[in-house]
């Protein structure tokens, strides 16, 4: 799949390196439940993901440098024909619309292709960067749960944002632009 600015393609165990690059930072992971990974750790992350069914994981390439910037999720939740995404995207390339890009790709994918009827995010309420993707792309906030998660020694808030497929077409309709 291609956008104006990057290819996603499924994540492969060659790319285990490269993903490494920014799995194994410290400034991705202070909202998300992991801690930097090692380069072994990325390989297994991968071989999960490989070797879960019911799941998309893609890598996001910049097509002006080839460059391996970032990797996007989404997977079947639930008995009720509903999926969540998640994505990271190495800091060097933050910053420049590649998470939305990217993030809308999964969403066209989980849609119009597997059919999903409602795509949820869940964040951390403190991950302004990865709530404002959410709300460019037109994800409403559903729920606010304060304390509910206790994650890395404290007790943190957590978001969820959530997408129906009617409302996905909606916005196909009413900005064609948004989704493509
Ligand atoms: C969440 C995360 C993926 C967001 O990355 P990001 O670079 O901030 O997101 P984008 O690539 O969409 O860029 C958005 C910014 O680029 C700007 N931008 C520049 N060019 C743009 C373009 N062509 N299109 C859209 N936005 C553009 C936007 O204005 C926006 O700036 P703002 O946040 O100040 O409003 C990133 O912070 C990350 O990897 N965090 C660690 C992992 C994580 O928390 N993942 C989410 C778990 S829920």
């Amino acid at each position: 799949m291609r956008t104006d600015r990057l290819e996603l393609r499924p994540l492969t165990p060659e790319d285990a390196e490269a993903c490494n690059a920014y799995q194994s930072l410290p400034e991705i992971t202070p909202y998300i439940y992991w801690e930097p990974r090692s380069l072994d750790e990325t390989k297994a992350w991968i071989d999960r993901v490989a070797s879960s069914t019911g799941a998309d994981a893609l890598v996001m390439i910049r097509s002006d440098t080839g460059e391996l910037v970032g990797d996007v999720g989404i997977w079947s939740v639930g008995d009720h024909n509903g999926a969540e995404i998640g994505y990271t995207v190495h800091p060097k390339h933050q910053g420049q619309g590649f998470a939305t890009e990217a993030v809308r790709v999964a969403l066209r994918l989980g849609f119009e292709e597997r059919g999903y009827h409602r795509i949820v995010a869940r964040l951390d309420a403190r991950n302004d960067a990865s709530r404002k993707v959410l709300e460019r792309l037109g994800l409403r906030r559903e729920a606010h749960f304060v304390s509910n998660e206790f994650v890395k020694g404290e007790w943190t808030d957590e978001l969820v944002y959530a997408m129906l497929a009617d409302e996905w077409a909606q916005l196909s309709v009413d900005s064609p632009s948004v989704p493509s």
